[in-house]
């Protein structure tokens, strides 16, 4: 078995990020500096860091590269467009294109509006679901993550069952006009969510939910009862697919499910790895972004510098058309349930407790007897020790982000995974 022991490029530059860049870190994410990593190459299921240190790879750039990395068919196209320029503020085949994909995959898809980062998606379709019901606030889940604007940063990661509205703000620099407008309820709890819709109904736009929150399955019964009460209350049901969309299925969750709701919020695996996002849903609502209505108080304004842009749009292109192909899925589940169920199978032979919750292409391990229902269930089990297994990983040439989602591509085969059950019988075995 490998053990990763370069580092001296890795040091240098670490040592400059520091310098430059807080916590030599690009965003929340932070490996402890004396395993941080500095990558250098991505082919396939694989990484190589600065040192030449090979990784077999589970964080696929936090979900994109569903492919894997480089495939060739999205290099190809991406290296044909940038040829022909890079962005264009207009109208161009790739992003028509990939509308039209989109809209042909996804159940609740009729008409959609492009951005850059997940994030600016949770935060328009908000902001549209304000503007086509007149109501100012949302309900979201414990737990559910929608990206990093002030209204999804309450409630994310901690949790506070105390309060008349449960909520934690997650953020310094989040004003509580804001925050304010945000309910919270248990995920997975299919009464509380029917009575806090009803009670809030008047003043309650929408309801954003990841469909599979994290790697947390819902209970049968729990979107069929969010969607009937939403449909009821008049209140707008925003599934939020960054995660799910043509990964559970190549119609995303709502196929996955069979649950529709009036909007989608897409990013991660549509971009191929390239910064673009969507908004997409029921045309009555997306019709509120015309710019003829420019003036009106009806205009909800979405968009930015480089939304459709014509890069992003040909690598989504290449990314989807790779995944529409018949078995992808199958075969990506497979291979995915091979490792899951591999993972739970050692911990019940080493007598570890843990649970992986999730299905073949995305689930999280869980250092706990308990099975994960909730948020609660996920702050309840052993975080510290979900660390150490995570660097006992990347020791051994697995990069896994502590107490995050294992991904898997379609890139990774059996291979992969006989060398990854190898090496966590070993990780598992050392951390005990
Ligand atoms: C479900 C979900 N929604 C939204 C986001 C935010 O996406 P981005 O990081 O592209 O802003 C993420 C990011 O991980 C996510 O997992």
């Amino acid at each position: 078995m490998r053990v990763v022991q370069a580092r001296e490029r890795t040091a240098e530059l670490v040592g400059r990020a520091a310098k430059v860049l807080p916590g030599a870190s690009l965003g929340s994410f932070q490996l402890p500096l004396d395993q941080t990593v500095v990558i250098a190459e991505g082919r396939g299921p694989r990484l190589w860091d600065v040192d030449g240190n090979e990784y077999i790879d589970y964080v696929l750039g936090s979900g994109p590269m569903l492919l894997g990395h480089a495939h060739p068919a999205v290099v190809e196209a991406v290296q044909r467009q940038a040829a022909q320029g890079s962005t264009f503020y207009c109208l161009n085949e790739p992003i028509i294109a990939l509308s039209e994909v989109i809209i042909d995959a996804v159940p609740c898809a009729e008409a959609i509006k492009f951005v850059s980062t997940g994030t600016e998606a949770t935060f328009h379709a908000l902001r549209l679901a304000r503007a086509f019901t007149g109501k100012q606030n949302i309900l979201k889940f414990e737990g559910g993550f929608h990206g990093v604007h002030d209204y999804a940063l309450v409630s994310a990661f901690g949790m506070d069952t105390t309060g008349e509205r449960r909520r934690v703000v997650d953020s310094a620099g989040i004003p509580q006009a804001a925050s304010g407008t945000v309910i919270v309820a248990p995920y997975n709890d299919a009464e509380t969510a029917r009575e806090v819709i009803a009670a809030h109904a008047g003043t309650l736009a929408a309801v954003i939910m990841e469909p599979m929150q994290r790697a947390i399955t819902p209970v049968p019964g729990f979107l069929e009862a969010v969607r009937e009460a939403t449909t009821e209350h008049g209140v707008l049901l925003i599934f939020d697919e960054v995660v799910t969309g043509f990964r559970l299925a190549y119609g995303g969750a709502q196929e996955y499910f069979g649950v529709v709701p009036d909007l989608a919020t897409y990013a991660k695996a549509i971009g191929g790895g390239y910064p673009l996002a969507a908004v997409c849903g029921r045309r009555d609502i997306l019709a509120l972004t015309n710019p003829q209505q420019r003036g009106t108080s009806a205009y909800a304004v979405l968009g930015g510098t480089l939304s459709g842009n014509p890069v992003a749009a040909a690598a989504g292109l290449a990314t989807l058309g790779e995944l529409k192909q018949s078995g992808v899925h199958a075969r990506l589940f497979a291979t995915g349930n091979r490792l899951r169920e591999g993972i739970a199978a050692l911990g019940h032979d080493l007598g570890i407790p843990l649970q992986v919750p999730g299905v073949g292409p995305v689930f999280q391990v869980f250092f706990t007897d308990h099975p994960i229902v909730n948020h609660a269930d996920t702050l309840a089990a052993d975080a510290p020790r979900a660390t150490r297994f995570a660097m006992e990983l990347l020791r051994r040439g697995i990069f896994h982000a502590p107490n995050t989602k294992f991904y898997l591509s379609t890139a990774h085969t059996d291979t992969e995974i006989n060398q990854t059950l190898t090496v966590i019988e070993d990780a598992l075995r050392t951390i005990g």
